[in-house]
């Protein structure tokens, strides 16, 4: 095994910054089998690549994704770009060989994702999804309780995911940072972009998802495209609504928007068990929410837990106890996993074929808003 892990990474926007700070970062915080190397960064304009590069630290820029696929020195091809590129680049650089972190959602539709998960299995390729918040301490912490089983036979499941960033009518769609708004780039709309988290999150949590019932809006219907300069229709969805059914028989209702005035970033889920309860909130995403029916009784309450300890979830990584992690070490985290999952041969998940199974349901979840019928994952 190579004492190195040298990253191609193409697209530098949000995540492509979120990802290189993990990069640049794991080695100093995690004792891993191998240095990851920030070895190329892929944007199609060079003179922009480059300042990226200088700023974080790769050794050299690639214009074109194919030329980055084609260098023996990557190991690993990073996938940061909108989301009707995953497939095309995914495909390409399992053939070259590479191993591949993509970010979410895996693909446009099932029919791609599936595709994607034939080829890193044909090239048998280590493989990897970035939904990132499974990875947050307190999310680690919730899978850990619920794995112990703490919360006991599990009654209910709740999700939201809201956001108010494109109420205003004179938002274009298309284009550098407006892509979300058009469904030939993203797929979808909140769907594929932030519900697809919560049903990461809750399938790992909670197990299979069955069956839908989905409600979709798209509140502003025409927009000006980036692209034409022309008002073109909009049809991407702005809010999704969804009941479901899990296997273990658990009822939930997941709700996402990016028209909820005064939410920016509202990622909150709560399951009910028999024995216990608990809450997260990404806003407080340090702390876990937690109520056990088997405290004593004039003791019981909700317990807000500061998820800091060097006992819980990568936090012995970090500072002391009591002192706070962020966001981005959500990904620092992945990326260690990962590299520990080459070195064990147990690859880290969520893997593309775990990734299908919420891209399944996202199209279940689209479908049933369009028939108006609960439909099966
Ligand atoms: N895990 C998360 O929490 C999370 C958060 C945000 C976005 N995402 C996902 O990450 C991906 C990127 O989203 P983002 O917010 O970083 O978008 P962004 O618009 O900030 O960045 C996209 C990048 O892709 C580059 N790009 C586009 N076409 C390219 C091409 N042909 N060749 C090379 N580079 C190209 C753009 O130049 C840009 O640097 C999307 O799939 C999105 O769904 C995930």
């Amino acid at each position: 095994m190579s004492k190195t892990l040298n990253i191609g990474m193409i697209g530098y926007g949000f995540m492509g910054r979120a990802h290189s700070n993990a990069y640049a970062n794991v080695n100093h915080y995690f004792d891993l089998p191998q240095k990851v190397v920030l070895k190329a960064v892929c944007a199609r304009d060079r003179e922009k690549a480059q300042a990226f590069a200088d700023k974080w630290g790769y050794e050299s820029v690639e214009t074109d994704w194919k030329k980055l696929l084609e260098r023996k020195d990557i190991d690993a091809v990073d996938i940061c770009t909108p989301n009707n590129l995953h497939k095309e680049i995914a495909i390409a650089a399992a053939k070259a060989g590479k191993m591949i972190l993509c970010e979410k959602p895996l693909a446009m539709n099932v029919a791609e994702g599936e595709e994607m998960c034939e080829a890193v299995e044909k090239a048998g390729v280590p493989n990897i999804v970035w939904y990132n918040y499974r990875r947050i301490p307190a999310v680690s912490f919730a899978k850990q309780l619920i794995d112990e089983g703490k919360l006991g036979r599990v009654f209910h499941y709740r999700a939201n995911f809201l956001q108010d960033w494109t109420i205003s009518a004179d938002l274009p769609q298309g284009g550098a940072g407006l892509w979300r708004l058009d469904a030939a780039a993203a797929g979808s709309g909140v769907t594929g972009d932030l519900l697809a988290h919560c049903i990461d999150t809750a399938i790992w949590l909670n197990g299979k998802i069955n069956d839908v019932t989905a409600m979709t809006e798209t509140f502003i219907k025409e927009r000006t495209h980036t692209a034409t300069g022309k008002v073109e229709k909009v049809t991407i969805d702005d809010a999704c609504l969804f009941l479901c059914r899990f296997a273990n028989g658990s009822l939930a209702q997941f709700e996402s928007t990016r028209y909820a005035r005064g939410h920016k970033a509202l990622y909150t889920f709560e399951i009910n068990g028999e024995h216990a309860s608990i809450k997260w909130d990404l806003h407080d995403l340090h702390r876990l929410q937690y109520f056990d029916h088997r405290d004593q009784g004039n003791l019981r309450g909700w317990r807000s837990i500061h998820v800091t300890d060097g006992d819980h979830p990568y936090m012995s990584k970090w500072w002391v106890p009591g002192l706070s992690i962020g966001y981005e070490c959500g990904f620092v985290h992945q990326v260690a996993d990962f590299v520990e999952g080459i070195a064990s041969g147990k690859p880290a998940g969520p893997t593309f074929r775990d990734a299908l199974e919420t891209q399944k349901v996202c199209d279940a979840v689209l479908n049933s808003a369009k028939s108006g019928a609960w439909t099966k994952v």
